[in-house]
């Protein structure tokens, strides 16, 4: 498939094509939690993604995280098929996964260990990162000292320190305060620009999706298919970008979209 005008080969990031997974718990029954998605990402592309809870957006980040095996279609990273989890690819987790016997500081170290990188380089990036989130002061506390919208900073921090090409988030954002959460919404954007990473960002929220995305895919109610993959096209760079109608409008699209699946899980 090709996403450009022009003749040349467009090099995919993600290709995600055909993919459905089924859950088999040993207890209780089977889900069909996705059916046939194909999503196609390029190289510094900012994709949110919306549906109803249980159509499985987690799913299929766990999927393109290598967190679980793809057993029906096809899943690549650049050309390749996913396989393990690998510094590559940074996931956010909807519930936020701290080392609770670890400080902030250890946890968002830990990554860093893993890659090798020299100490007085850890403790570099991990205070940089630490100080970026807004944590700056709590580099000794435990998870457990942590407020909720504290511990998902920390793990934003622990993830973003890593450097990963390609960001996978699942509702990073959920559990903050307005003000955090707007805050955090325009760090996440000045980083993306900085750093031309791909960024997967599953919310709820679709002012933030329109805010922060270039397109917008909205999944059907379970099992999840891709029902519309709506362009974004503002101008992220107009500081009074939400007050404007067409801010307004293109909320409105994409909530009409949303809301025929929200209704038919109620
Ligand atoms: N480990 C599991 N075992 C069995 N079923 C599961 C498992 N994880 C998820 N499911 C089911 O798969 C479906 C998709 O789940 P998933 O967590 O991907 O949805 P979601 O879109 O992320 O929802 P939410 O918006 O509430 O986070 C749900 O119906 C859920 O019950
Ligand atoms: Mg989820």
């Amino acid at each position: 498939m090709s996403m450009t005008s022009g003749d040349a080969p467009f090099k995919l990031q993600i290709d995600v094509r055909d993919v459905s997974h089924t859950y088999r718990p040993a207890r209780g029954h089977t889900v069909l939690a996705l059916e046939s998605v194909s999503l196609q990402i390029a190289p510094r592309e900012f994709v949110a993604l919306l549906g109803p809870s249980g159509c499985g957006k987690s799913t299929l980040l766990y999927l393109v995280g290598g967190f679980l095996p793809v057993e029906t279609g096809a899943i690549e990273i650049e050309g390749a098929p996913v396989g393990a989890p690998g510094p590559d690819r940074g996931i956010v987790f909807q519930h936020f996964a701290l080392f609770p016997w670890k400080t902030v500081r250890a946890n968002v170290r830990y990554g860093l260990e893993k890659m090798g990188l020299a100490r007085p380089e850890q403790e570099r990036r991990a205070q940089g990162y630490i100080d970026l989130v807004g944590l700056k002061g709590f580099e000794e506390s435990y998870p457990s000292q942590l407020s909720g919208g504290m511990k998902q900073r920390a793990a934003l921090a622990r993830t973003l320190a890593v450097e990963p090409k390609i960001l996978l988030m699942d509702e990073p954002f959920g559990a903050l305060d307005a003000q955090t959460r707007s805050l955090m919404q325009t760090e996440l954007l000045a980083i993306w620009q900085k750093t031309q990473k791909t960024v997967i960002f599953v919310t709820h929220d679709v002012q933030e999706a329109v805010l922060l995305a270039q397109r917008v895919v909205v999944m059907s109610a379970r099992p999840g298919r891709v029902k519309a993959v709506v362009p974004v096209g503002l101008d992220r760079a107009d500081p009074h970008l939400v007050r404007t109608a067409a801010f307004g409008a293109k909320v409105d699209e994409i909530w009409s979209l949303v809301r025929e699946e929200e209704l038919k899980v109620r």
